[in-house]
């Protein structure tokens, strides 16, 4: 065998093995083991009985783990505590991206990949036995694991976004498909004239009633449970957030047009979603962001900015501009205008 063939092979056996890894931090978390553990080191036995795990499983699965820098054991001790890494799986980190391992998701349908590229359709249906929107809706405590994990994403996507749109003074900013109201309160805060809507599914938005009334924004926001495929509440600007790369062309040509539909032209639309480049390739994160659409749910795709220029002008807007934001995040902004007549 020649001698780059060895390394060939253990680079792809690395790959091979590191799937667990991902896995392990997925179980982990929906146990709520990180924030069992921390800086000063906890025998294993006794988090595993806080945890309600089996203590054998859970000392084999941190072991994995040491060698991925999230946990560290004492030398010559049964005692484990976190990484600075391994903090970050945390719920009380600031940069917590414990929800995002813990929700429903890639972990649960990526191994139906098969039928994905067998048929071109989701994975979800076949491995979770209904839709992935479906199945969130019956089970509120996955539910709510998904909106935090949203968040969390929202976090490092989207806020740091917000200061990228030249928002208007005042007005009514509508945000659809918001999730429990992360991005839409810091462009509150961020513009003290501006009043907010959010719209997402009724058992997504029940607790976020309260969360605005504890950030002192109740009076600037209201909470309107609805569909994306309803008539939109009225606004001035509309913003939609990672929400229409979950959807199939038909169905964003659907939900553009019924914002379009009763807007006066020189209302403001503005997306938040990543953009592909233009020449058919992607950078790693934003091939795996669109096979993860692809496995979750019908016809979803990350798109070119010649794609969303299509769609939108099929939809009564018209791109104006597309600002880059931090990897894996752009701004894409569109007006209304009314087609001009024959
Ligand atoms: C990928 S999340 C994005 C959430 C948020 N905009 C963000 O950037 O973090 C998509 C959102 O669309 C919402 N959604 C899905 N189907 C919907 C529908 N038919 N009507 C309203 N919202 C819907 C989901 O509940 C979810 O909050």
């Amino acid at each position: 065998m020649r001698r780059e063939s060895v390394a060939e092979v253990a680079a792809l056996f690395d790959v091979y093995q590191t799937g667990l890894v991902f896995h392990a931090l997925c179980a982990l978390t929906r146990l709520g083991v990180p924030d069992l553990l921390g800086e000063t080191p906890r025998p294993v036995r006794t988090v595993a009985a806080e945890a309600g795990t089996d203590v054998d499983a859970l000392r084999r699965l941190l072991r994995l783990l040491d060698g991925h820098d999230i946990v560290t054991f004492e030398p010559g001790t049964d005692e484990v505590a976190l990484t600075d890494r391994g903090e970050l799986l945390r719920t009380d980190h600031p940069m917590s991206l414990a929800a995002t391992f813990a929700t429903l998701g890639v972990s649960d349908v990526a191994h139906r990949m098969d039928h994905t590229l067998r048929t071109g359709q989701p994975a979800a249906p076949i491995a979770l036995g209904e839709g992935f929107w479906e199945f969130l809706a019956a089970r509120p405590d996955r539910q709510r694991v998904f909106s935090q994990a949203m968040a969390e994403q929202s976090r490092l996507l989207s806020l740091p976004c917000v200061d990228l749109v030249d928002w208007p003074a005042e007005g009514t900013v509508v945000d659809l498909g918001s999730g429990t109201g992360a991005l839409l309160t810091a462009v509150l805060r961020a513009v003290p004239g501006l009043r907010g809507v959010l719209v997402d599914q009724p058992h997504v938005l029940d607790r976020s009633r309260a969360a605005i009334t504890a950030q002192g924004l109740a009076d600037r926001c209201e909470v309107a449970a609805g569909d994306l495929f309803e008539e939109p509440p009225p606004g001035d600007v509309y913003l939609l957030s990672r929400v229409l790369h979950d959807w199939d062309d038909e169905a964003v040509t659907r939900i553009l047009s019924l914002v379009a539909e009763k807007s006066p032209d020189g209302t403001r639309l503005v997306l938040f979603e990543d953009v592909l480049p233009a020449d058919g390739s992607a950078g790693a994160a934003q091939a795996w962001a669109d096979i993860a659409m692809m496995l979750l749910y019908d016809g979803a795709r990350e798109r070119t900015e010649a794609e969303y220029r299509t769609l939108l002008e099929r939809s009564g807007w018209q791109l104006r501009a597309t600002v880059p934001g931090p990897p894996g995040m752009h701004v894409i902004e569109a007006t209304r205008r009314s087609p001009r007549p024959a």
